[in-house]
């Protein structure tokens, strides 16, 4: 039996992670900030797959939030094995024209909440000997495009060493790097996407489908499609002028 604990589980890549994984038969711990669509998506979990759905009403990017997901994370008495760190949002502008207490917020959601739930739940799993980690980053990380890319690349490099680092205690590391995926983030973050032609995105429940494979592969860095794979080895190999000028749009 694994109980699983999704941040960022009302929405997008997180909502296709609890219902993928409430299909499977884990209990879920579905966390964001909607208590009234939290409650809802447990209700239905629990309808359509009879699995346990607790739900934890939390902001990220604060303190009282963080503590609660924290909380959740080091019980003993319904131990977490598998962490989704997923919640993630974004900033239109780029670095230098946005207000920098906004870019703290996004710096307090997209590293420093990922960085203390790892933190926690790699205690917890590290003392139970098994346990699982996904990251949710971006293809974004491997091009130099702002502050958002920059959050990303620093997931990828930490979940990587930490991968190869606690895997001979049985704890496992994966980051998930999707391309772009129709979600609500480019809408929540007031985006313009008109420019990313349609080949370019994903589907967010073929997405999760296709990590949930590379977690069971063991992969330590998941590019699903075949289309980013080739697009992120690109990233990483060509000049930083022509990665910076194709990555400008979207994000
Ligand atoms: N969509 C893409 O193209 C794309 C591509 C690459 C990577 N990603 C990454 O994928 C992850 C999920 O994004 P998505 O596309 O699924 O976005 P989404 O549809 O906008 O969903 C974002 C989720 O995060 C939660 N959230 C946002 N701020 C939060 C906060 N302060 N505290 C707790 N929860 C918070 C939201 O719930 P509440 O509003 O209820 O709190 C929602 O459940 C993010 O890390 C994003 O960077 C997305």
């Amino acid at each position: 039996m694994t109980r699983a604990l999704v941040t960022g589980a009302t929405a997008g890549i997180g909502l296709s992670f609890a219902r993928a994984l409430a299909a499977r038969g884990d209990d879920v711990v579905l966390l964001a900030r909607d208590e009234q669509r939290l409650e809802q998506l447990a209700t239905e979990l629990r309808g359509a797959h009879g699995v346990q759905a607790d739900v934890v009403v939390a902001d990220l990017t604060t303190a009282d939030g963080l503590a609660a997901a924290e909380a959740a994370l080091a019980s003993s008495t319904a131990p977490v094995d598998l962490l989704v760190n997923n919640a993630g949002a974004s900033l239109a502008g780029w670095f230098g024209t946005t207000d920098v207490a906004d870019e703290d917020r996004q710096l307090d959601l997209l590293v420093r909440a990922p960085m203390h739930l790892m933190d926690t739940a790699i205690k917890s799993m590290v003392g139970r000997g098994r346990g699982q980690v996904v990251n949710v980053a971006s293809v974004a990380a491997f091009t130099p495009r702002g502050t958002y890319s920059a959050h990303k690349a620093w997931l990828v490099n930490l979940s990587q060493w930490a991968d190869w680092h606690y895997a001979s205690s049985g704890v496992r590391v994966m980051v998930l790097c999707p391309g772009f995926v129709r979600t609500e983030f480019h809408q929540r973050a007031d985006m313009d996407i008109s420019g990313v032609p349609r080949w370019m995105w994903l589907n967010s429940d073929k997405l999760v489908a296709a990590a949930l494979a590379d977690l069971e592969r063991g992969r330590t860095v998941s590019i699903p499609s075949l289309r980013y794979k080739v697009l992120a080895t690109l990233a990483r190999h060509a000049p930083t002028s022509l990665v910076a000028r194709a990555a400008k749009r979207g994000r």
